[in-house]
């Protein structure tokens, strides 16, 4: 297991233990006369063969790198639960891990997707101290792309429903939450620049900026982006493919920004340097311009980066979601809460605007991957894997 969700576990062990946005747990005795081995099933219909998705050969070209795979379903150990993956998110970095860029020692085949959501089918005895047949539970860690993903209860999050609203807010959500909480140290009235602003994490960074009291600008790629920014509080939404980005900031913004949270990097990532106010600062969220090329890293002339930096007394910071786990459980009771008093809007897209359709069933993976790398995506980008459980059914 890569070093990030390695140090990512840590986080989701720590909401595990201490339970997470008003879920207790159910059990909190366990009954010892049973063997450690004991798997409780309480009938759920659980099918013996299911579909996962593999990294075959290490590539930031998704579809060479990946194939779907047919296995038996895997049986969940004393600790381990066995989700049925009702949803499934896309993030920029899967063709990251594809290309092996997280860890150069993981060698194919290995297991890819990062975070899901579902309903417990099984689990092992110890699990059963905190989880039961049917609970909803969420998680990040690594194996997501598929049916069924057998998850250590220390990985694992407990949510109220099953709702992929409740997915954009394990990365997508805390990584904004947490990079402008600690690096930001955003001022009311200060001007905030959010780069992929109508995306995944963008959408969430523009709203606790203005949350915070801030002017938000907010980089995007379409009139429909740009309408959707606007009714999520964002003050001055540019659609790039019809402004020109660096002669509006340098019109309206001449005493330029107080803070940018920047995902595209290169030429962006330049220009939002050189628009940085006195004492500004520019944290480094992602360089998703560079993601598909072979080395991963969009090129950057930053020659002169210490002298811009000292003339302004600004600077330039990175945040990597898994070094800031002392966070991690307030922003997500915290993002939880304003989500129930519909004071967030976590937006979600499951490709009803694609060609194809929604995306339904494990092998749109695919297609959303390239969907989210051909910049179609509002909001943060999920999957449906399975259809709801019948009414029927123990779930
Ligand atoms: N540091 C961390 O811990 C952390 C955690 C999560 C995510 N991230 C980073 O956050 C960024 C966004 O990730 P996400 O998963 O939330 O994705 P996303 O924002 O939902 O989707 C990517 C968006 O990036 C924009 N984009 C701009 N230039 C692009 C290009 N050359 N190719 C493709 N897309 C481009 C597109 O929006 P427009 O077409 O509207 O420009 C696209 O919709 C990435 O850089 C990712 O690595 C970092």
């Amino acid at each position: 297991m890569s070093s990030l969700w390695r140090t990512t576990s840590r986080a989701a062990r720590l909401v595990a233990r201490r339970g997470l946005w008003g879920v207790q747990p159910r059990r909190l005795i366990i009954d010892t006369s049973y063997s450690a081995h004991f798997m409780d099933f309480q009938g759920a219909s659980i099918a013996s063969s299911m579909k996962k998705l593999v990294v075959t050969e290490l590539s930031p070209r998704f579809r060479e790198a990946v194939s779907a795979r047919t296995v038996s379903v895997p049986t969940p150990g004393d600790a381990e639960l066995l989700v049925r993956n009702r949803f499934v998110g896309i993030n920029a970095s899967d063709i990251n891990y594809s290309a092996g860029r997280y860890d150069p020692s993981m060698k194919p085949p290995f297991d890819a997707g990062f975070e899901g959501i579902g309903e417990v089918v099984g689990l092992g005895l110890s699990a059963s101290s905190r989880y039961t047949v049917g609970d909803a539970v969420a998680y990040f860690s690594s194996g997501a792309f598929a049916e069924y993903t057998v998850v250590p209860v220390k990985e694992s999050v407990p949510v109220p429903s099953v709702k992929p609203e409740f997915l954009t807010l394990l990365v997508s959500g805390a990584t904004a939450y947490i990079a402008l909480k600690r690096l930001g140290d955003l001022a009311k009235d200060e001007t905030v620049l959010v780069t992929a602003a109508a995306g995944g994490t963008g959408q969430f960074a523009v709203q606790f900026a203005k949350r915070a009291g801030c002017h938000v600008i907010g980089t995007c790629s379409s009139d429909q982006k740009a309408a959707f920014l606007k009714s999520i509080g964002c003050d001055r939404p540019i659609n790039y493919t019809k402004e020109d980005v660096a002669k509006t900031l340098r019109e309206e913004y001449p005493k330029g920004l107080d803070v940018v949270y920047e995902s595209v990097g290169g030429s962006v990532l330049e220009l939002a340097v050189n628009s940085l106010a006195n004492k500004g600062r520019l944290i480094v969220i992602g360089f998703i311009s560079g993601y598909q090329s072979a080395s991963g890293v969009p090129p950057f002339r930053g020659g002169t980066l210490p002298v811009k930096l000292l003339q302004k007394s600004a600077s330039v910071r990175g945040f990597f979601l898994p070094h800031f786990l002392s966070d991690y459980r307030e922003a997500l009771s915290s993002m939880m809460q304003m989500f129930a008093r519909g004071e967030l809007v976590c937006e979600v897209d499951c490709g009803e605007m694609s060609q194809e359709g929604r995306f339904v069933g494990l092998e749109s993976v695919f297609r959303a991957v390239d969907y989210m790398y051909a910049g179609k995506n509002l909001g943060k980008v999920v999957v449906e894997v399975t259809p709801p459980a019948g009414r029927n059914s123990k779930l």
